[in-house]
């Protein structure tokens, strides 16, 4: 991948899942996913989350697309209300890599659509963007994003843990990435770090 900007306008689809850009009439609905306990824990989205900050959020989403930089989606189930969101940022165009990640509202989770979000965005980065490395920042107490990513083929390194000062206190985010569109096989799997920190998954 050359330095060139990111596409834009975008639109990923998938099963069940069409991720589509952020839009304006959007407001509400951003405020009603956002202001919630798990994503003022687990990301840095300033809480309490109000009809202020989704306006700024939504102004600098769109900054971000229409320079280029960033990709930052909705995701719908039909390209209609935004039932969480999934970027692609911090890209590399020299070691072709970029850094995602996702949410997803407190009333749509544990229905497969973060890890369907990010395992569309993963492909499109991978295949059409060309990226060769997918990084992700995960505090490993964070057992539904850990999740996540395992389930989308991602693996954790050994990298040193990133020190990160926070409403909650000190974290250290670990460091997963997907390489070169490759999933793992099963004997890799079982080998992986995460399956000695995480347990084993078949
Ligand atoms: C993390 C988050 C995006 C997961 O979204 P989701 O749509 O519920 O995730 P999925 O339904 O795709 O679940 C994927 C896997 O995670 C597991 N999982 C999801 N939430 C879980 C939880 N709270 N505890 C344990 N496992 C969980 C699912 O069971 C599934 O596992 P499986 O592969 O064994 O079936 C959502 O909980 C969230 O938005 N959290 C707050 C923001 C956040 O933490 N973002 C990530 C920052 S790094």
């Amino acid at each position: 991948m050359t330095a060139d900007p990111l596409p834009y306008p975008l639109r990923l689809t998938g099963t069940g899942i069409i991720l589509r850009e952020w839009r304006p009439d959007d407001l509400d609905d951003l405020v009603a996913l956002l202001d919630e306990p798990e994503i003022a824990r687990w990301t840095p989205m300033p809480s309490p989350f109000d009809a202020e900050a989704g306006r700024a959020y939504l102004k600098r989403a769109h900054q971000g697309r229409a320079n280029g930089s960033r990709i930052q989606l909705a995701i719908t189930a039909d390209g209609g209300p935004p039932v969480g969101e999934v970027l692609l940022f911090a890209v590399d165009s020299n070691l072709r890599e970029a850094e995602l990640g996702y949410l997803v509202g407190h009333p749509y989770r544990r229905r497969g659509l973060a890890s369907g979000a990010l395992s569309l965005l993963s492909g499109y980065a991978c295949h059409t963007l060309r990226l060769r490395r997918l990084l992700l920042r995960i505090d490993p107490a964070n057992v539904a994003s850990t999740s996540v990513a395992r389930r989308c083929g991602y693996w954790l390194t050994g990298e040193p843990p990133i020190h990160q000062e926070g409403p909650y206190g000190p974290t250290q985010l670990d460091t997963w990435e997907f390489v070169d569109g490759r999933v793992a096989t099963r004997t890799e799997r079982l080998k992986n770090v995460a399956a000695r920190r995480y347990g084993r998954r078949t």
